[in-house]
């Protein structure tokens, strides 16, 4: 959790989350790669994951160029093992977390009724559980220390139901729900967990851009989201932020 005193210097303030160890989940690209390049910009070090190797190396690229400390590796979100291996080896790396954004997500469109169950466990796989299972690996260590930030991504699709996005809206609606109680068990403990909803962004998510790119969010929006989160006072808790595009995509 970042906490800027008064009598801080200029340096810290520019650099809020200087001292700060932040995992991003899906920095290889689009929103979670913008959150990790706000994120070591504000002076954290960034560990990212995804499963396409050369995607994830032009993104530590990105990051080797602002000049914080970086760990970049391949992990299947929805995979156990390939978590605690994440987790492990960017804390050897970089130290202890204290920051997660649980950002890597995938979308599928279409009638629910006409899907698999192939189809349901991939999306719910790697969406919602994901997110309990990095929430839970990262927990027992800020519970130690008494502080720390978990910002999940969710989506307007985890707040609004639409034709066609059934399974996408149920684990998106499911991070909501899981985001809210997790920060119920989490505060008493100095613990933050947050969800944003953003609405369209401009990214190629899923092979799925929005109708009008030019008036859709950028991924930077979304990463600027995150930022006021991280910054915020101390006392405060911003547990929910709705984030929409200012005119209709
Ligand atoms: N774009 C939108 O309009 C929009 C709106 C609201 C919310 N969101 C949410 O924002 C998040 C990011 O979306 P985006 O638009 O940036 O999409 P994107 O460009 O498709 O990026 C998705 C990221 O997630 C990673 N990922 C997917 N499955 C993974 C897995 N099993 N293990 C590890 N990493 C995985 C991808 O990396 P690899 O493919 O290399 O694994 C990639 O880095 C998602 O949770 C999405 O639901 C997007």
């Amino acid at each position: 959790m970042a906490v800027i005193s008064r009598t801080d210097g200029a340096s810290r303030v520019r650099k809020p989350l200087r001292g700060g160890v932040a995992l991003v989940t899906g920095g290889s690209r689009g929103i979670g790669r913008a959150i990790a390049y706000r994120l070591a910009m504000l002076g954290a070090a960034v560990s990212i994951c995804g499963r396409d190797r050369a995607a994830l190396e032009e993104s530590a690229r990105g990051l080797a160029r602002i000049g914080r400390p970086v760990h970049t590796q391949i992990a299947d979100v929805t995979k156990g093992a390939d978590i605690t291996d994440l987790i492990a080896n960017t804390e050897a790396a970089l130290g202890p977390i204290t920051i997660l954004v649980n950002n890597a997500g995938i979308g599928l469109f279409g009638p629910a009724h006409e899907k698999t169950e192939a189809d349901w466990d991939r999306v719910l796989d790697t969406n919602l559980k994901s997110v309990f299972l990095l929430s839970r690996a990262v927990a027992p260590s800020m519970i130690r220390r008494g502080s720390g930030d978990i910002v999940n991504i969710s989506s307007l699709a985890g707040k609004n139901a639409f034709a066609g996005g059934g399974i996408y809206c149920a684990s998106k609606w499911g991070v909501v729900g899981l985001s809210g109680c997790l920060a119920e068990d989490l505060r008493e403990h100095g613990i933050r967990v947050s969800v944003i909803c953003p609405g369209s962004v401009a990214t190629e998510f899923s092979g799925r851009g929005p109708k009008d790119s030019s008036k859709a969010l950028s991924p930077e929006d979304v990463a600027h989201a995150v930022e006021a989160i991280l910054t915020q006072g101390p006392r405060g808790f911003l547990s929910e932020i709705h984030l929409r595009p200012l005119r209709k995509p």
